[in-house]
């Protein structure tokens, strides 16, 4: 299946979530954004690129991370938004990323496609529930769900994937696989959710 990870807004966790449900599907991420440690599984292009390129098009499996947008959907976006499966909008919990979050959500309302809110890097449950409650007091029910902040992207982006699919229950480490876990929750719902027909 293919999913996009968008919003109007930057910095609220569309590389980190791509690349990680991209790894945990052992499927390919394009993206637009700098990759700082190699993956073999994420390829990067140029953020002007008016086009996908065909060799990722192609792909039945991919995760498509293109970046902040600005006040309207540029033609790759709007082909990513075509070809998915289901769009993901990640968001932080503050105001500003609210109000991009419901903009971005109305501009790929049309298209119909399965789209889910991810509440990102939250630090307490009552800051996720307002968030949730101002998101579906605007929008209407849709599905929500949420990831708290966590060192785990970090440790990912520095010693790689493999250590990640490896994250043992043991000593130092229990906190860490609790977020696993709790990550892998999220993207296997994103996942039933793009296989709704
Ligand atoms: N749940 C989280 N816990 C802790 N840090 C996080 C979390 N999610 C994202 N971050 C951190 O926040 C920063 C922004 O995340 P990321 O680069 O994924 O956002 P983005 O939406 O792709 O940004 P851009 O719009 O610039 O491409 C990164 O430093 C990332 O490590
Ligand atoms: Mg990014």
């Amino acid at each position: 299946m293919r999913y996009l990870f968008l919003s109007l807004k930057g910095g609220v966790g569309k590389t980190s979530l791509a690349i990680n449900l991209a790894t945990y599907l052992g499927i390919k991420c394009v993206t637009t954004d700098l990759i700082i440690s190699e993956k073999s599984n994420v390829a990067q292009i140029a953020p002007n690129k008016k086009r996908i390129p065909l060799q990722y098009t192609a792909k039945k499996d991919i995760v498509f991370d293109f970046g902040a947008m600005s006040t309207n959907i540029d033609p790759k976006v709007a082909h990513a938004v075509k070809l998915s499966n289901a769009i993901i909008i990640p968001t932080l919990t503050d105001a500003r990323s609210l109000q991009g979050t419901i903009d971005t959500l109305n501009l790929v309302k049309e298209a119909g496609k399965p789209t889910i809110i991810v509440i990102n890097n939250f630090t307490s449950e009552s800051k996720f529930n307002n968030a949730k409650n101002h998101l579906i007091e605007t929008l209407g029910q849709l599905t929500i769900l949420g990831i708290r902040r966590t060192t785990l992207f970090e440790r990912v982006a520095k010693d790689g994937s493999e250590w990640f699919s490896n994250v043992h229950h043991n000593k130092g480490e229990y906190q860490l696989n609790k977020s696993r876990k709790t990550h892998e929750q999220v993207y296997d719902s994103i996942v039933a959710l793009g296989a709704k027909k």
